[in-house]
């Protein structure tokens, strides 16, 4: 391989196929002296031969008109094949490395005759990332060799993780979740598709490492508020937000909420509704608030129960815990509620400093979390301790201020164009990378980019992990299978 060019950070090396091994992403050294230069792959293409197209119709022709081989006596033939097969390698030029150090406005060129050109394994790029954490999370593997990050890089950081359906975001997801448990942080997950409820087994049903320091919470059977728990901000929060209520509604509510509590002492859902029946209100603001309390009461989430644990004694913990929030059979509105509880209650916490700065894991966060709550969360809330990793197939329901603010993207395969184009604005690295390479990963390959990998983008094939990572999907044709099965186990029992 021979350096060809060089445009901007594009670097074109020319290479004949015999010398290809590269697959797009992969990082290529190209050295010189003490000098080196780290080159990403984005794509491999035919070299443009000058005159090659009249040379092939020549050739294409002659073969049509003679079948006889050409007379070559000194096998020039194959010479000027090799040449035509040509292939340039187009990389993208990510940093140089002098001595043991990065230097990032280096001019220096390597020489286009003189310098070497190798692949670069997973210890060389993490040597030049300097990762040096504490606490390693092993990722999977770069061109066969181990690779790890550091947990630290997700900690007040934002992070994304996107990629179409079914390749792998989720699983991801659950590894580094897991490792974060196991080294004590407490990670809170908005469970859409119910798939993080089984993390406290292993695959073979044993126990595991988290077994301990894993908690299911369902809204409306383990998981309940009180009235007053919930605060009067927050439940107008969830009145105007959630229910759509109308301001003169919400405003008389905001005043029978305090008459409440002035008189009685505390506020219970029941007593809001009996005063809301008893006062002189217009007619169409009654209606209004009682089929929203009503609505609220049914979902048994919100309830007057004097036995029922506070949210922060659930959320209490010693040496890391993952406290997952079923919202998968939850109607939308209910979702929506609880997450509205959920992230004034964490914020009211944080901000007391009660709690310990926690990693929050939302899936497809655009079905239940409100537009107003996307900066919030990562501007004031992250600076409270919250360290929000979002993951989604739909990049474009990520409002694209959240991307511009992303440390971290964890980016799995996209073919769609649209899709593509969404994830490119990604500041931290140039859209033509990511939509070559990422167009061609295969599934369960992601490209890390970001501050995790200290802005030198990498691909890494994900490895397996030994919990139960099966959501509870419902599979017509598996239900029937098994109800096939079972009898025929118990005629063999019988016979
Ligand atoms: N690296 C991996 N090793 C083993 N299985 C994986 C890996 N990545 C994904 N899977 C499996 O592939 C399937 C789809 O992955 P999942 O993470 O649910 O996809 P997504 O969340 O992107 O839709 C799941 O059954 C998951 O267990
Ligand atoms: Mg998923």
């Amino acid at each position: 391989m021979k350096i060809f060019s060089k445009q901007k950070d594009t670097l074109d090396i020319l290479a004949f196929p015999s010398e290809i091994v590269v697959e797009k992403g992969q990082y290529l050294v190209v050295s010189e002296g003490d000098k080196f230069m780290l080159a990403q792959v984005v794509d491999v293409s035919y070299a443009d031969i000058p005159g090659i197209l009249e040379d092939m119709l020549r050739e294409v022709s002659l073969e049509i008109v003679n079948h006889e081989n050409i007379f070559d006596p000194f096998d020039m033939g194959s010479l000027t094949v090799m040449i035509k097969e040509a292939r340039i390698v187009r990389c993208k030029i990510r940093c140089i490395v002098e001595g043991d150090r990065i230097v990032h406005n280096s001019s220096w060129l390597p020489s286009r005759f003189r310098s070497n050109i190798s692949a670069a394994g997973a210890d060389l790029l993490r040597s030049v990332m300097k990762l040096a954490g504490k606490r390693k999370i092993h990722i999977g593997t770069v061109g066969g060799e181990d690779f790890w990050v550091d947990a630290e890089s997700f900690d007040g950081r934002l992070t994304i993780i996107t990629g179409k359906k079914e390749t792998g975001k989720s699983h991801i997801m659950k590894l580094i979740s897991t490792a974060l448990v196991e080294y004590g942080a407490l990670v809170i997950v908005f469970d859409i598709n119910g798939e993080y409820v089984n993390l406290n087994r292993r695959v073979d049903g044993g126990q595991s490492s988290i077994a301990l320091r894993h908690e299911v919470l369902e809204p409306g059977k383990n998981f309940k508020v009180r009235t007053e728990d919930v605060g009067l901000r927050t439940f107008m929060d969830i009145l105007i937000h959630v229910y759509d209520t109308p301001s003169s509604s919400s405003r008389e509510f905001f005043r029978i909420w305090n008459a409440v509590k002035r008189n009685r002492g505390k506020v219970t859902l029941k007593d809001l509704i009996e005063i809301i029946q008893k006062t002189q209100l217009h007619e169409s603001v009654k209606e209004a608030l009682m089929s929203r309390l009503m609505a609220i009461e049914a979902t048994g989430i919100i309830t007057d129960d004097e036995c029922v644990t506070s949210f922060e004694d659930v959320v209490k913990c010693i040496g890391g815990k993952m406290l997952v929030i079923n919202l998968r059979d939850l109607l939308p509105s209910t979702r929506r509620m609880v997450v509205e509880y959920l992230l004034s209650k964490l914020t009211e916490l944080l901000q007391a400093r009660r709690l310990p700065p926690i990693f929050l894991v939302a899936e497809e966060a655009h079905l239940y979390l409100r537009d107003t709550y996307w900066d919030d969360i990562v501007t004031r809330m992250r600076h409270l301790g919250l360290s929000p990793i979002f993951v989604t197939n739909q990049p474009d329901s990520i409002p694209e201020t959240i991307y511009r603010q992303a440390d971290n993207v964890i980016l799995f395969n996209f073919t769609n164009e649209a899709d593509l184009e969404a994830i490119a604005k990604t500041s931290r690295i140039d859209s033509e990378s990511v939509k070559t390479i990422a167009a061609s990963l295969p599934p369960r390959y992601c490209l890390l980019i970001g501050y995790l990998v200290k802005d030198i983008p990498v691909v890494v094939k994900v490895r397996e992990i030994d919990v139960e990572t099966m959501g509870k999907t419902r599979l017509f044709f598996e239900l029937s299978d098994r109800q096939l099965h079972i009898p025929k186990v118990v005629r063999e029992q019988v016979a």
